[in-house]
């Protein structure tokens, strides 16, 4: 079994049929698919997915990219929703971002404090986008880190070993999507193969990233099996125990009962 643990299902691209979507994830052997919100809306669309279909389970947040345009009134939904849903397991996604320099730096880090606050008040995991921003999302957790052991995941990891030491000494968890996948990806996969087993996940970052040999087409959460495989080839494990061991490490980390 394996759990997908980032996704963004209430995208345009799966409202035709989602339903097929989730049962081809149930028939690839993926027993849970985490949907992240982004925005307000999306959150809220996170949240109606998870209380629809029993498989889903959603984090809400307002992802770096979109905090620019964010309003102190949806701010307050998202701590509402994180508060009062059920199904919301974790705060995000949230983070750090330089690459698109869609919102100004400094509502940044104003944003991503908020959302480990927030997290570390309801006792939530928290879910981190570094893209191109690695000091910078190190020197935010860092004052945390101080106070203990996070509560959280790097997720579709890209920087370098490094960064990943930093991280995986502050407790957190590095998840691994599609991208290691990728042939020229040589880099990536030398971290992932000095990640510990007990402290790697795996996503797709649905719909976008499609792992080999699915590369192009739209991503979906069964096809996270593709990067579950090329993980346990680079760690040089079976595949059904790199699966059964990630698969714990993210009920552990979101706080899911087992299901079997
Ligand atoms: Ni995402």
């Amino acid at each position: 079994m394996l759990i997908d643990t980032h996704t963004h299902l209430f995208d345009d691209r799966f409202r035709h049929d989602l339903p097929a979507v989730l049962d081809r994830a149930a028939a690839a052997g993926v027993e849970r698919v985490v949907c992240l919100g982004i925005d307000l809306a999306s959150s809220q669309q996170s949240v109606a997915i998870a209380n629809q279909y029993p498989q889903v389970v959603a984090a809400v947040g307002i992802q770096p990219n979109h905090a620019a345009e964010a309003t102190a009134d949806d701010w307050e939904a998202i701590v509402r929703l994180a508060e009062r849903e059920p199904q919301v397991v974790a705060i995000g996604e949230t983070g750090l971002d330089r690459y698109w320099d869609r919102t100004p730096l400094a509502v940044q880090q104003d944003y991503f404090a908020r959302h480990i606050e927030l997290a570390q008040r309801l006792n939530k995991p928290f879910v981190i986008h570094c893209r191109e921003a690695e000091a910078d999302v190190l020197n935010m957790l860092r004052p945390f880190a101080a106070q203990g052991p996070l509560r959280a995941v790097m997720h579709s990891f890209s920087g370098d070993w490094a960064t990943a030491k930093v991280c995986l000494d502050w407790g957190l968890y590095i998840s691994f999507a599609g991208m290691v996948t990728y042939p020229t990806a040589h880099n990536l996969r030398a971290v992932a193969k000095d990640v510990p087993l007990e402290r790697l996940l795996v996503e797709t970052d649905c719909p976008y990233l499609a792992p080999q040999p699915v590369r192009g087409q739209r991503n979906e959460p069964a096809y996270v099996v593709h990067t579950a495989a090329c993980l346990a080839q680079v760690k040089n494990v079976p595949l059904p125990e790199l699966a059964e061991q990630t698969t714990r490490n993210a009920r552990e980390l979101l706080g899911l009962a087992n299901e079997r």
